[in-house]
């Protein structure tokens, strides 16, 4: 349709950009023209397909099965037609078109019909459709999600509610990370013993963690569940797996929803599993632990790799798809040094050492995959010993850029899931939905993105999530950043998605009673002061969380104090806050000090300039105490607490000079860093943000009176290096120091 057509279809239908009932989308759209009207769903209804959308149809007519009950009709009798219109370019485009009576979907490609059906249901969330006309089509042909279950076991059920989600989220690619050092989830007939034993495991350290977690936090979604326990020859084991029949099952009920099924049996490390199984697979026969990592498979042994040929044989026949998963990460390489086997086969190959000995195995394995039809995937490891042109690379190490830009350079297929961004298995904090939100995708090219990028792909590792809860928790809201990321370039309007995603959480998590992390309530610093006595107002964006508190140390459950609308502190407290979702999944526990204190006095100073002292010392420490022991590097001034133009790779800064405050009053700063900072006013710790982190904000209040005051900051940068320094305004907002405060040095 030419977009002349579309616009005027939009005055047929009474067009508008926006309507007051308009639902939210995520990901958004490229175009839509709301009409006036609504299309109400209709009890019964007749529903087309063309051929090749039958299964798409069945999707739809699954997805609203609780409203509405369709029919198989001719093209001119059906209210809903899903129809291929191979002539409209773009990668999993769609054309939706409601009118008050019928529901249209023209798309390119079994994904654009999926994609219309996501669309259509976040339009039917509240009810009715509004009438409307859209356009649209991904930016990335790769919409990736890995779900870890070899270190927890997630049911097959569980693992197809997540495939529905991803769905409505657009996501078409599920990578299924099925083995590893902790347990073996595939049955495979030419091996039964990996899932008679490998699946099944005695309690070990992440186990045992969890239930710390479980206990410190009064978590119960930490606590493993029965239902994947057994007892074997006296043991209570832990684990699971699946039956060839359950992998079937769950690739139909992915391939309905557009969602390729990307198998992982974790190869040449990670291999602990297969190895307690069939010890002779390794170097010493035995399992064993190396220096970083779990010991290896032998690759100089022949009987190791055709097991793995076998295995993956196996593989081939259960997942259609192209692209399978090698793994390749992590892979110890003390026992390929000591063993005769694999030094002999170093040595047979004319290999230079042992990372030749792994690139060998991957491209072997690679050719092992072409020649039966397949396109071998490795995390970026692989890269290391060279790539053949038949090997795709999956970016995970943020601090090896270098392998991912290999990869492209060479003309090789790529995957963008850097850990710092993609691993949602990482708790949250209050700037990590923005950080992925705003993660500048294009920005890591000059030019246009290369096609040889394929997408994005969001991870979840289970080491410390044993329950589907838990899992949600992690994954929601951020999976929705990663999808408006994977569909659309995002607009740049952070607080316009974060609405966005927060009228989904109400609507359709809260409606599903699925757990995701409740947003962050506002009203507070980490460390907060008070003279005389203070009155807490909270805030949670989302309307009906429920906020209980203890001040007496304790952990606030449904039975504390329910937050109504303040809390009056007379004397240094400490507040402990929890809300709860309306279907009773809790939250993070947040901690707050409340201080009583008196205004600060002022102190004399002569002669100052603008800005503040930066010391840069030679600092790879991990707390910000020993920076001025390291070698000192250079002096600068700085307009802020940041880092100074030129200041790279070790980084230690010392901050010293005065801040000059206009009036008596409390004042709120935070510092946001990767890794750890401290703020110092007067002598007083304001901000302990130190040791190291990924990107985190703390923040902190202080009473000043007015004038001038020491102010000292510290800050190292151990493994990727950010620092931003701010005040809070009265709303909660971070922003720059306002001019009217005044830093200075000697
Ligand atoms: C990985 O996180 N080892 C891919
Ligand atoms: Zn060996």
């Amino acid at each position: 349709m030419k977009r002349s057509l579309l616009f005027a279809l939009c005055l047929m239908i009474g067009a508008c950009a926006q309507r007051a009932d308009s639902p939210m989308l995520i990901p958004s759209v490229n175009e839509i023209e709301y009409g006036r009207k609504s299309f109400s769903l209709p009890k019964t209804a007749g529903i087309y397909a063309d051929s090749e959308l039958v299964s798409a149809g069945e999707y739809l007519k699954e997805a609203f099965a609780d409203r509405v009950c369709f029919q198989g009709v001719t093209p001119e009798d059906a209210t809903v037609r899903l129809l291929m219109d191979r002539s409209v370019a773009g990668i999993d485009t769609y054309r939706l078109s409601v009118t008050h009576a019928k529901v249209e979907i023209r798309c390119n490609s079994y994904g654009g019909a999926v994609a219309a059906i996501a669309t259509l249901r976040q339009l039917a969330v509240k009810g009715d459709v509004p009438c409307c006309h859209i356009e649209d089509s991904a930016r990335f042909a790769w919409r990736g999600f890995m779900l870890d279950v070899s270190r927890h076991f997630f049911t097959k059920e569980e693992v197809m509610q997540l495939l529905d989600y991803m769905a409505l989220y657009k996501f078409n690619k599920f990578h299924w990370h099925l083995t590893d050092d902790q347990g073996w989830r595939i049955e495979l007939d030419a091996y039964p013993e990996l899932t008679t034993q490998g699946a099944w495991r005695k309690p070990n350290n992440h186990d045992e963690e969890c239930m710390q977690l479980a206990s410190r936090q009064d978590d119960s979604t930490y606590l493993l569940p029965e239902d994947r326990h057994v007892t074997l020859r006296g043991d209570r084991l832990y684990g699971g797996y699946y039956t060839k029949t359950d992998i079937r099952e769950v690739v139909a009920y992915a391939a309905k929803r557009g969602i390729d099924v990307i198998p992982e049996v974790d190869m040449p490390g990670h291999s602990q599993r297969a190895i307690a199984v069939y010890p002779t697979l390794s170097c010493f026969d035995k399992a064993s632990w190396g220096t970083v990592f779990s010991a290896p498979l032998c690759l100089g042994k022949d009987q190791t790799i055709q097991f793995c040929k076998n295995v993956y044989r196996e593989i081939f026949e259960l997942f259609p798809y192209k692209y399978v998963h090698i793994g390749g990460d992590e892979v110890e390489k003390d026992n390929w040094e000591r063993c005769p086997r694999c030094q002999s086969r170093i040595s047979h190959l004319g290999l230079k050492d042992e990372k030749e000995l792994q690139s060998w195995f991957i491209k072997e394995m690679a050719d092992f995959f072409e020649v039966h039809g397949k396109k071998l995937i490795g995390w970026d490891e692989i890269e290391e010993g060279g790539l053949q042109n038949n090997q795709t690379v999956m970016w995970w190490r943020s601090w090896s850029e270098r392998s991912f830009r290999n990869a492209i350079t060479a003309g090789n297929e790529a995957i963008i899931s850097n850990n710092e961004y993609f691993y949602l298995s990482q708790a949250e904090n209050r700037g990590t939905l923005r950080k992925v939100y705003e993660f500048d995708i294009d920005g890591m090219f000059e030019d246009s993105i290369p096609t040889s990028v394929k997408g994005i792909q969001a991870h979840l590792w289970a080491e410390t999530i044993p329950t589907f809860e838990k899992c949600c928790f992690r994954l929601f809201p951020r999976l929705l950043a990663v999808s408006e990321q994977a569909w659309r370039r995002p607009s740049g309007d952070f607080e316009e998605f974060e609405r966005r995603a927060f009228a989904h959480l109400e609507n359709i998590f809260d409606a599903d009673s699925l757990n995701y992390r409740i947003p962050d309530l506002k009203g507070f610093c980490d460390r907060n002061v008070f003279v005389g006595q203070t009155m807490v107002k909270l805030s949670a964006p989302l309307q009906n969380t429920e906020i209980y508190y203890t001040t007496d140390g304790t952990i606030p459950t449904q039975a504390s104090n329910r937050y109504t609308d303040g809390i009056v502190i007379t004397e240094d407290t400490t507040l402990k806050l929890r809300c709860y979702t309306p279907t009773g999944h809790a939250g993070e526990i947040v901690t707050l000090s409340y201080i009583a204190t008196d205004y600060l006095p002022a102190v004399e100073a002569k002669s100052l300039y603008e800005g503040l002292q930066a010391d840069w010392y030679d600092f790879k420490g991990e707390t910000c105490a020993g920076i001025d022991s390291a070698a000192f590097l250079g002096r600068y001034v700085v307009p802020t607490v940041a880092i100074p133009q030129g200041v790279s790779g070790n980084i230690g800064l010392v901050f010293s000079g005065y801040i000059e405050v206009p009036e008596d009053g409390i004042y709120s700063f935070f510092l946001e860093s990767d890794d750890g900072s401290v703020l110092d006013i007067d002598g007083v710790r304001v901000i302990d943000n130190d040791g190291p982190h990924s990107r985190l904000e703390r923040s902190g209040q202080v009473a000043l009176a007015k004038g001038l005051h020491h102010l000292s900051a510290r800050y190292f940068d151990y493994n990727g290096g950010m620092l931003k320094f701010g005040a809070i305004d009265s709303a909660g907002q971070r922003i720059a120091l306002p001019a009217a405060w005044r830093l200075l040095h000697e």
